[in-house]
C-alpha cells in the first residue's frame, strides 16, 4: 500500500496561464490514477482530466479570488483568510495541490482545524494565487504555519520571505511567539533562516547598548530557541558565566547582512485588516 501510494502520477497541472511540472507524489483520489495532467480552476482549485471540462467549468464558475476574506491588500497584492471549516473543498484542493510540491507533509484531510492565507497577485481578470501557508486555528506546540507554498513559476521573487513576515506578523497581533512547524525542507529552512537573520541582524545594527534573547523575542514574535540557533550560526553568541550573551560587533553585522541576500517584500501592517481567530 505504502509503495504504490508513493508512485508520482501527475507529471503537470495546469493552473491560470501556466503549465507546471510537479516535484512530488500526491494522494488524489483513485479515479484521478490514470491522469498524468490534471487541470486545475485557478480560482476554487477544482481540478478536471480534461482540458474541454476545464474551459466548460470556467464559463459557469464565478470566482474571481480565493474564498474568503481578504484581510490584507497592497497596490496589487493581496492576501486572502480561507477557514478550512467553511470551505472544505477549496482546503481539500489546496492541500491536494500543495502535495505536489512538498515532500515530507502529512496531508491534512481535516481541513476544517486550519486558516489558509492564499496570497494572490491582482488585475482585472482576478485574483492569481502566488503562494501560501496554512495555520492551525490552535497550537499546543505555539506553531504559527503548518505548510508553506510559493508556486514554481513565482519562486525566488521574495514571496516566500513574505509568506514568513506574514506569519509573524499574525502572531504579533496575537501577542504570541510563533514557530514553523517541523520538518521544515531544505527550500523551507534556507528562507526561514534567511528570513530570521534579515530580521535579527536589522535590531541588532540599529539597538544601542545590550538587548536580550527574550527581548528580540518579543519585538519579533520569533521563538527564543529559533533566535538563540539563528545567532549561533552566524556565530554573534558567547557562552559567559552559564548564559548566552549576543556580541554583535558592528564590522561582523555589515559583513553578515551584506551576505544575507535580499530582503522581502516588506509586510506593511497598517494594510493588515485582521483580529485573532476565537
Ligand atoms: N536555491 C537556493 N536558495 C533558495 C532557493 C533555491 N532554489 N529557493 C529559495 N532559496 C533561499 C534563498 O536564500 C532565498 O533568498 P534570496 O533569494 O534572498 O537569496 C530564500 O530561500 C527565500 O526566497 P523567496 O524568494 O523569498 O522564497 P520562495 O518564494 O522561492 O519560496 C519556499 C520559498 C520554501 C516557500 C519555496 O521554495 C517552496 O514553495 N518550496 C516547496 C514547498 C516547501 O518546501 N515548503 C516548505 C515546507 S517546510
Ligand atoms: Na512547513
Amino acid at each position: 500500500h505504502e509503495e504504490f501510494t508513493k508512485v508520482k502520477n501527475i507529471a503537470t497541472i495546469e493552473l491560470g496561464k501556466y503549465e507546471i511540472e510537479t516535484w512530488y507524489f500526491s494522494p488524489f483520489p483513485p479515479e484521478y490514477n490514470e491522469c498524468t495532467k490534471l487541470f486545475f480552476c485557478e480560482f476554487c482549485l477544482n481540478f478536471m482530466k480534461r482540458k474541454e471540462q476545464l474551459q466548460r467549468h470556467m464559463k459557469k464558475c464565478d470566482l474571481k479570488h480565493p474564498p474568503g476574506d481578504e484581510i490584507y491588500r497592497d497596490k496589487t497584492l493581496s492576501m486572502f483568510e480561507v477557514d478550512g471549516k467553511k470551505n472544505k473543498i477549496y482546503g481539500q484542493n489546496l492541500c491536494y495541490l500543495a502535495k505536489l510540491f512538498l515532500d515530507h507533509k502529512t496531508l491534512y484531510y481535516d481541513v476544517d482545524l486550519f486558516l489558509f492565507y492564499v496570497l494572490c497577485e491582482c488585475d482585472d481578470r482576478g485574483c492569481h494565487m502566488v503562494g501560501y501557508f496554512s495555520k492551525e486555528k490552535q497550537s499546543e506546540e505555539s506553531y504559527n504555519l503548518a505548510c508553506i507554498l510559493t508556486l514554481p513559476p513565482y519562486q525566488r521573487k521574495g514571496y516566500g520571505k513574505f509568506l514568513i513576515a506574514f506569519s509573524y506578523e499574525l502572531s504579533k497581533k496575537e501577542a504570541k511567539v510563533g514557530t514553523p512547524e517541523r520538518p521544515l525542507s531544505d527550500l523551507g529552512l534556507l528562507s526561514y533562516r534567511g528570513y530570521w537573520t534579515r530580521v535579527l541582524l536589522d535590531i541588532l545594527k540599529k539597538h544601542k547598548g545590550n538587548i536580550s534573547i527574550k527581548e528580540l523575542s518579543d519585538m519579533t514574535a520569533i521563538k527564543a530557541e529559533d533566535i538563540l540557533t539563528t545567532l549561533q550560526s552566524l556565530e554573534l553568541i558567547q557562552y559567559r558565566k552559564g548564559q548566552h550573551v549576543i556580541c554583535a560587533d558592528p564590522k561582523v553585522l555589515d559583513r553578515h547582512l551584506k551576505a544575507a541576500g535580499r530582503g522581502c517584500i516588506d509586510v506593511d501592517v497598517s494594510k493588515l485588516i485582521w483580529t485573532p481567530y476565537k
